[in-house]
């Protein structure tokens, strides 16, 4: 029996799937020095399971740097893979799926993951490397595009089957809105259609971001982009410890990003007629979903923020019925 494992390594959230469950959390790092261990206290459980050791520094994970570390590194620059934000975020994946721990043996062993559209090329092989040198050189390593992890998500069943013969046949346009970037491409025989992608800087993280200067500047509080992400979920700030509801400013701000897509959507893809179904996907699709009701034909993949990282293991499971 082979052990499967997708990985989809975003520049907001790093997502996991595998026999070991589901994990999900932010794609940030921050040094486990003497001041993180000070607010923190030697104690913490979280240091044991979130913590990293790279070119002999300990880095603390997810969480627990957004937490705990004074200052926290992002997955997001240019040469992201080199970095060692992107090592110890490959790591702690590896390792929450339970590769280093396994009985499988590293021949029964598969990872499956994806590249941005723009990162595709260059960062292939490099990572497919990088993989098979943390963990070891015997396994094997899939590595996709992003967004069409969500594809294969929409279209496989849990088994590896083609759910709509006739629809994956057509043409097919997905929107992956995810915390910095979104992404737009454009499906057909499995294959992208070249003139038919695009993608914009603008994520979910703009939106945070917005939110954060009006509960500033209408309540005097100060929040961080992900501390935004609770305020949302929440639905209000506390204020000198009275509770007020975000609702009203947080609706125009989730509208004006949706009128956004749909503007780039339509340069795209026009009114749509050309295209046999949209898919929406992403962390961000959940966000968004009351909003973005431009295409009558539209699906919104079901937990979006999962959707490439599960499509990856259907894909791979399907590839090796095939074998
Ligand atoms: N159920 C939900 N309701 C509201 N927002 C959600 C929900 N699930 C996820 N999100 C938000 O969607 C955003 C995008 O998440 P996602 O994991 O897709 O980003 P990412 O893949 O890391 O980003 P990028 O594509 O820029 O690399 C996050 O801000 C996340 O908090
Ligand atoms: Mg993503």
């Amino acid at each position: 029996m082979k052990k499967i494992i997708g990985i989809d390594l975003g520049f907001g959230f790093c997502k996991v799937f595998s026999d070991n469950g589901i994990h999900i959390f932010p794609s940030v790092i921050g040094p486990c020095d003497e001041a993180a261990l000070k607010v923190s206290g030697l104690k913490n459980p979280a240091f044991e399971h979130e913590t990293v050791f790279l070119d002999n520094r300990r880095y603390l994970i997810g969480e627990s740097a957004v937490k705990y570390a004074d200052r926290v590194y992002l997955a997001r620059e240019k040469d992201w893979m080199e970095t060692s934000t992107y090592r110890c975020l490959l790591y702690h994946s590896l390792r929450l799926a339970g590769v280093y721990s396994n009985t499988h043996g590293p021949e029964n062993i598969v990872i499956t993951t994806g590249l941005p559209v723009s990162h595709y090329r260059s960062c292939r092989v490099k990572l497919v490397d990088l993989i098979k040198k943390m963990v070891h050189p015997d396994l094997s390593v899939k590595v996709t595009l992003q967004p069409l992890g969500s594809y294969f998500d929409f279209f496989l069943d849990d088994n590896g089957v083609v759910r709509d013969k006739e629809l994956i046949s057509g043409r097919i346009g997905i929107i992956d809105i995810g915390f910095y970037t979104t992404d737009y491409v454009t499906v057909e025989d499995l294959d992208l259609v070249r003139n038919l992608l695009d993608t914009s800087e603008g994520g979910m993280s703009s939106v945070y971001q917005d939110i954060a200067r009006d509960i500033y500047s209408g309540y005097g509080v100060k929040k961080e982009v992900y501390e935004v992400e609770k305020v949302l979920r929440d639905g209000y700030v506390k204020v000198y410890g009275e509770k007020k509801e975000v609702a009203d400013l947080v609706r125009p701000r989730l509208d004006s990003f949706a009128r956004e897509i749909e503007s780039t959507a339509r340069v795209l893809w026009k009114d749509g007629a050309a295209i046999d179904r949209i898919l929406i996907t992403g962390g961000g699709a959940e966000a968004l979903k009351s909003y973005l009701d431009f295409y009558k034909h539209t699906a919104f993949v079901p937990e979006s923020q999962i959707a490439n990282v599960r499509g990856y293991v259907k894909f791979a499971g399907s590839l090796r019925r095939h074998d």
